[in-house]
């Protein structure tokens, strides 16, 4: 999620570490910083904003070892002091992280009660402590030492005074890269800040240290070396012609980043730290209203089924852009949550001021760090997928559900929910990122269906229960990225109006897992046949009687009922992305769309 870049050899460090960040900010980061290791004056600077926004001229130190780092907040707002590197009491070890320590509190608690002082909010800085409180004139020991203490994900890398010559790093479950040049070192955790001074890296593994010193380096294996094939430009979009793209594929690891931490299997319980602190307040919550705009408010509605079946509490589905126009009736039983990747849409924010004026308690579900939704909101849950580029929302909605899902057993389990249920759950949710790989696998067909597919002007979307969001979502895909007008119907509404529609040009995607409604979607999907309609059809692998009624099927494996919408819009996604791709539009950056609206 955050960007990291270090450099080691004969030149200034300063300007290639800082055309280096340059590169990584495309993601839209928050804060950066640098240290410059220099015997005579080392230099830490640590600002928020964006470098290219940084209007300052910057002072020019001469060292040639330095690391630097572009921060997206998860753990701590964002504020100079929480920008990194951060550092130990002594300011003697400085170090740059991308990850997250899961452990955290438990060591700063622990660190503080030895005597360590900490200066800034994030989870990052136990490494720091932790490596003052192991170093003992080695610095690769005592990272060694530090990280045995560590549960989450890190890339890191880490510099000394009293040890000095050397840039220290490691990985576990964040990416991390040596750059190897001539007569220099980089390391990074993105290609993108290494590209432009050589394409000969070696990707480190997981629970690999390794030193890379002015003249050579060490890890504690052979690595081959490897050849970046991407050019710069491409680098950026990790070799994806798109951020859309990338940003589908990147679905395992974002929803395994939202999920991290926070699902309790044995307990059949979702430990969501955000909410600690109002806990005694949530028990007492009778009813729930969940307000978002676009594509959160279909993450919302599937969030609704969750909770009325799952937790027993009413819930309902408001639109923001409504919201205050209407007379919502709220009492102090009721939470308001906001859903809202950008933390930023004007319809969100005054529905939340109008909530607030009411007393009522407000919760966010928000991607973007020390966002206004974020900030104003009595307390939230992140989604933890990193920046999210492109206007159509991809990753950001797949872990809004899987975040309402963690709701779903945080708040249902002190209810009514049983052990067993919450177990199953907790178990099946697990098991979502690599399900939502396999379905990426299928992307090569999905591909060739959009290529039978593009030249229609008019799809409907069909669900039943909680693939109804989901046929609304797939609808707003292909609408605001391809520009082809489509319908999110519910399979049993189609008799009521939107048959009418349906004849030899008017494909429906129908979404039709083997679940309880499965039947129920197949009379629907016989209706439209004799009416002469095209279906494509999104149902349970193994599920061979559908062929025979659908003229295409994708196929997704089988999970819970409740978390079938993140497996069923996988597909949408990439349908809509290829579509768009086909017609020949920039799918990352739709006509009169734009990623965050601030106005009303
Ligand atoms: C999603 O693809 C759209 N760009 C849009 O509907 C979006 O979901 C909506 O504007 C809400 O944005 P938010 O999640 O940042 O609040």
């Amino acid at each position: 999620m955050c960007g990291i870049v270090g450099y080691i050899g004969k030149k200034p460090a300063f300007p290639i570490l800082l055309s280096g960040l340059k590169r990584l900010e495309y993601r839209g980061y928050d804060s950066f910083g640098f240290f410059i290791s220099d015997k005579e004056k080392p230099f830490l600077f640590k600002k928020i904003g964006k470098i290219s926004g940084f209007k300052q001229n910057f002072p020019n130190p001469s060292g040639e070892i330095g690391i630097a780092h572009t921060r997206w907040a998860t753990t701590g707002q964002v504020t100079d002091v929480n920008a990194h590197p951060h550092f130990d009491c002594k300011k003697e070890i400085f170090l740059v992280h991308n990850g997250i320590i899961e452990n955290y509190q438990f060591l700063k608690e622990k660190l503080i009660k030895e005597g360590h002082k900490f200066s800034s909010e994030t989870d990052t800085e136990v490494l720091c402590h932790l490596i003052e409180k192991y170093f003992e004139g080695n610095l690769e020991e005592a990272v060694r030492k530090a990280l045995r203490e560590v549960k989450g994900a890190y890339g890191i890398a880490v510099v000394s005074k009293k040890d000095p010559e050397k840039i220290v790093v490691a990985k576990f479950s964040s990416p991390l890269l040596l750059g190897i040049g001539q007569e220099e070192f980089l390391v990074a955790s993105d290609p993108a800040a290494v590209i432009a001074h050589t394409r000969q890296v070696i990707n480190l593994d997981d629970n690999e240290i390794a030193v890379i010193k002015p003249d050579n380096f060490f890890i504690l294996k052979e690595k081959p070396l490897e050849t970046i094939e991407w050019k710069v430009e491409e680098a950026e979009k990790k070799g994806y012609p798109h951020f859309m793209l990338k940003e589908i594929m990147e679905q395992p690891e974002s929803i395994e980043n939202t999920l991290k931490g926070r699902l309790l299997t044995n307990e059949g319980m979702a430990k969501l730290g955000g909410l600690e602190l109002i806990h005694d307040k949530l028990r007492k919550i009778k009813r729930l209203n969940i307000i978002a705009c676009g594509t959160a408010r279909h993450a919302a509605l599937v969030g609704e089924y969750m909770l009325e079946e799952y937790a027993g509490i009413p819930t309902k589905v408001d639109s923001a852009s409504e919201f205050r126009y209407r007379k919502p009736i709220l009492d102090k039983d009721t939470a308001a949550i906001f859903v809202s990747q950008s933390g930023e849409t004007a319809d969100s924010l005054a529905a939340l001021k109008e909530v607030k004026q009411k007393g009522i308690l407000s919760l966010g579900i928000v991607n973007v760090v020390g966002s206004s939704i974020a900030r104003e909101t009595d307390a939230g849950v992140y989604l933890r997928v990193g920046p999210e580029i492109a206007v159509a929302s991809t990753k950001a909605t797949t872990s809004q559900i899987a975040t309402l899902a963690l709701l779903t057993l945080f708040l249902g389990r002190q209810k009514e929910m049983a052990l067993v249920m919450g177990q199953r759950i907790a178990r099946e949710l697990a098991k979502i990122p690599e399900l939502v790989k396999k379905i990426l696998e299928t992307d090569s067909q999905i591909k060739e269906l959009s290529q039978k597919y593009k030249t229609f002007n008019n799809f409907m979307y069909i669900g039943r229960k909680y693939d109804y969001p989901t046929a609304r979502e797939g609808a707003h895909k292909i609408k605001e990225i391809a520009y082809v007008h489509a319908e999110g119907c519910r399979g049993g509404e189609l008799k009521h109006c939107e048959l009418a529609l349906i004849d030899e040009d008017f494909p429906t995607v129908a979404i039709c897992p083997s679940n309880s409604v499965y039947e129920k979607m197949i009379s629907n999907i016989e209706e439209i046949k004799a009416r002469n309609g095209i279906v494509i059809a999104v149902a349970t692998e193994g599920n061979e009687e559908i062929k025979n009624l659908a003229d295409d099927v994708i196929y997704i494996p089988k999970t819970l009922e409740m978390l079938t919408p993140i497996l069923s819009l996988i597909p949408l996604q990439l349908f809509a992305y290829h579509v768009g791709v086909l017609r020949g539009y920039n799918v990352d950056k739709p006509r009169n769309l734009a990623k965050s609206v601030t106005v009303e």
